[in-house]
């Protein structure tokens, strides 16, 4: 897989190659990403690294020669060089720049990957390979390792660099970018997602001109603002789209969850560049004599079928190598949660006749939401200390979590374990433990602090103080929230250890990274769902250890259209958890089909946020088909690819569509969690068709093409939970008259056998709904319409 010939260094996965170079200087230079080209001869490599020679006008690196770095694209930059770009590493020494000149001094090739350094990363596996280029500058003493692995068929290289100090004095990292993705014509389009507290992950596209485009965070999380993920496609109309490959696609990503910055650079020489690591802001290291920092793991994504091939690229490696494999592939637990149903008005009493109803609908898990502890009846205090309110459960929380599972369910909580409020008695016993200047004004949000995760002791509290509750309510669950940013970051433990203050963000989230090993080594059946006022850290450091996150505070379908649409071109569908809540919506009063809330939430991991006493849309027997519906999609939603057929961004009628062959993909553990699973299913495909607005003139013959189908007939009707409808049915006659809207779409669609040679190239009609006056209207009839589509392969 990994091959040295010459001064060439060949990584190929079987689905694409990655080729390197060593300069005439010695320094890495990148020859090509994208499509595999096995085999490959010198001469070959020689022929793709020729260049014009554009060196006029520039320093030269080595003198009497016209060798620069400015034209080059170069595999790690570093401060001061002929390459005039934002560098990828600098470093000082007593406040002085180092003007390092490293050269490559020899390389190895691992097999499998190793877990090499703390908190989230690529997992191990024996069938990866890696490449480590030992890079040296012997004057300044100051050695650099750059490491790239390769899955097999992964379409993914993994970097990151490991800076080591050997010079007997200390040393200061100012600049540790994880690694560089390099692209040599122009004409790209740079897609990044970008938004705010309850619209998080909005697509934007933007055309690259020379210069430079910034994304980055610097809240102490990845944010709602910017997400690590950025992707490259070449812009239709420019000239580099006529060339072969021309859906190629490139994304980046990052495994880490604080502070970041992702910058794409287009230089005089037309050579485009995205660097991406932690923000050089808020960034900076000791390097003690012989010590070594290594940079988190940036993710390189290549496709040849352009940005939603990309999004199945990135969403296939991230469910094989990095997301939590104890959960990836495991059913998930249908919740209702408490928030939006009670807030802060919960008691046992409430909760249990909500609890009741939801075991009576066939929910798995029961979560109460905020408030649950300490004195919180508003989110002014309490956080800190971990232990319930008597007031709200005066039977102790152990019985009422007994009383839960006696209704069959398993039972959840929230917690906000980086916070500390300052009514609270962990503020009383422990004022030092937050996160604020020692004297002067600070920075309040939500009423609350930050907990100083960089102190070893605070993380070890917590963990103790969650652990009491995690046993004694034999907890299954966990909402891991985190709900304000990080200001005036100063830490009093760092200052008490003479640590630099610029270490807090680095350290504070490797705090937070230590507190999820705690858990999910001592709890490892324990579900982590990750949260951040929303998805304000959805990003490959959380799902790690959390294989689902609530996507976003936003539970309005509209909206959620669009935040899932975007979330899901970077993340699998596995890792966004959606819940249909209270009507109208609590976040813009905008009313809804409880088919079109259902419709949207099905694709991902679906659950409840609902007050099911009050609420009159559903029935018990809704409920439950809806539950069935989810459990027939959900081995789709754990192992298949997702398309995204019409965006909701573009388009009035959005699409999209799950697609499984019905096999385990080959790299999915197997291991006893989830061998309960019902795999070598036959091929199947749900498709979800959307109307946001009613339109009345819309296209004659609409049809959608399911480029992912094979010959063969398809058996196509609306989507129906056969197990949970047959409960749906008996309990109708109990009810006589009610009709659910499920059943009533059901009913009006005949199941059609077509062929897949037809749905593929002439495309899937979108379904007919009868108004009642003329049962040819092939539209949906009203504002916010939807309707999934099973089609299963039947010869
Ligand atoms: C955040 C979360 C919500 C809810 C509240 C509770 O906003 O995103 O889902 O848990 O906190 O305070």
């Amino acid at each position: 897989m990994i091959r040295q010939q010459g001064r060439f260094f060949h990584l190929c996965d079987g689905a694409i190659s990655y080729i390197l170079e060593i300069l005439d200087d010695g320094t890495p230079g990148h020859v090509y990403f994208g499509a595999a080209m096995a085999d490959l001869e010198l001469e070959d490599l020689e022929y793709m690294a020729r260049r014009c020679g554009k060196s006029t006008g520039t320093v030269k690196a080595i003198a009497g020669t016209s060798f620069s770095l400015a034209d080059q694209m170069l595999e790690y930059p570093v401060y001061g060089t002929t390459s005039f770009l934002e560098p990828a590493l600098a470093m000082e020494q007593e406040g002085m720049p180092l003007y390092l000149r490293l050269a490559y001094t020899g390389f190895e090739i691992r097999d499998g990957k190793e877990k090499s350094m703390p908190g989230p990363q690529t997992r191990p596996d024996p069938k990866a390979q890696s490449l480590i280029l030992h890079l040296a500058d012997r004057d300044a003493q100051v050695e650099v390792d750059l490491s790239y692995t390769i899955y097999m068929q992964g379409a993914t290289v993994v970097r990151s660099a490991k800076i080591t100090n050997l010079a007997n004095c200390p040393r200061n990292l100012t600049h540790a970018a994880s690694g560089v993705l390099n692209v040599r014509d122009t004409g790209w389009n740079w897609i990044h997602l970008n938004g705010s507290w309850a619209r998080e992950r909005q697509i934007v596209e933007q055309a690259l001109v020379p210069g430079t485009a910034v994304i980055e965070s610097l809240t102490g999380a990845s944010s709602h603002q910017c997400n690590p993920w950025n992707a490259l496609v070449k812009s239709p109309d420019s000239p580099a789209s006529c060339q072969g490959d021309n859906n190629l696609a490139y994304g980046c990503n990052l495994v880490y969850s604080s502070n970041f910055k992702a910058q794409a650079d287009i230089n005089e020489f037309g050579l485009l560049r995205v660097m991406e690591g932690i923000h050089p802001l808020t960034f900076g290291w000791t390097l003690q004599p012989l010590a070594s920092f290594q940079t988190p793991e940036m993710l390189l994504f290549c496709s040849i079928e352009g940005l939603d091939g990309l999004s199945r690229v990135s969403s296939r490696f991230l469910r094989d190598h990095l997301i939590n494999p104890n959960f990836v592939y495991k059913r998930r637990p249908v919740c209702l949660n408490s928030w939006e149903a009670v807030y802060f008005t919960l008691n046992e009493q409430n909760l249990l006749e909500l609890a009741r109803e939801a075991a009576k609908c066939g929910i798995d898990c029961f979560v109460v939401d905020d408030g649950w502890f300490g004195h919180r009846d508003l989110d002014n205090s309490s956080l800190g200390d971990w232990y319930p309110d008597q007031k709200k459960f005066p039977s102790g929380l152990d019985a009422f979590a007994r009383q839960i599972r006696s209704l069959g369910m398993q039972f959840g909580l929230w917690f906000e374990p980086e916070m500390i409020s300052e009514d609270s008695e962990l503020y009383g016993k422990h004022p030092q433990w937050a996160v604020k200047p020692p004297a002067g004004q600070y920075s309040v949000g939500r009423s609350q602090l930050v907990l100083d995760f960089s102190c070893p002791e605070v993380v070890e509290y917590i963990f103790r103080q969650m652990c009491q509750v995690i046993e004694s309510t034999k907890l299954s669950y966990i909402k891991w929230d985190m709900n304000r940013s990080i200001t005036e970051a100063y830490s009093q433990y760092l200052a008490q250890e003479k640590e630099g203050q610029k270490e807090f963000f680095y350290r504070y989230i490797y705090g937070v990274y230590a507190l999820y090993e705690k858990l999910t080594e001592a709890y490892p059946d324990v579900l982590i769902e990750g949260c951040a006022a929303g998805g304000g850290r959805f990003d490959p450091g959380i799902l790690y250890y959390s294989p689902q996150i609530w996507t976003s505070d936003n539970t309005d379908a509209f909206d959620r259209l669009k935040i899932q649409c975007a979330t899901s071109l970077a993340y699998p569908l596995s890792t966004l958890s959606n819940h249909i809540s209270q009507f109208p919506s609590h976040q813009t009063g905008r009313t809804f089909t409880s088919e079109f809330q259902k419709d949207v939430a099905l694709f991902g991991i679906f659950g409840y946020e609902l007050n099911l006493i009050e609420d009159h849309r559903f029935s018990p027997a809704d409920l439950t088909g809806q539950i069935g519906q989810y459990r027939q999609m959900e081995p789709a939603i754990l192992h298949g690819d997702f398309y995204h057929l019409a965006s909701p961004f573009a388009s009035n009628e959005p699409a999209v569509a799950l697609y499984w062959d019905g096999k385990r993909p080959q790299s999915a553990p197997k291991t006893a969690s989830n061998s309960h699973q019902v795999l070598s299913k036959q091929e199947q495909a749900f498709v979800g068709f959307y109307q946001t607005l009613s339109s009345l003139h819309s296209i004659y013959r609409p049809a959608l093409p399911l480029p992912f189908l094979a010959d063969g007939q398809y058996l196509i009707q609306p989507l129906q939970a056969q197990s949970s409808m047959q409960l749906h049915l008996d309990l109708e006659e109990e009810n006589p008259g009610k009709q659910t809207s499920d059943s009533q779409s059901a009913r009006n669609m005949e199941p059609e056998v077509i062929r897949g040679q037809l749905l593929r190239h002439d495309g899937l009609r979108k379904p007919v709904k009868n108004n009642g006056s003329n049962r040819n209207v092939a539209q949906f009839i009203g504002d916010f319409q939807a309707m999934i589509m099973e089609l299963k392969k039947i010869g």
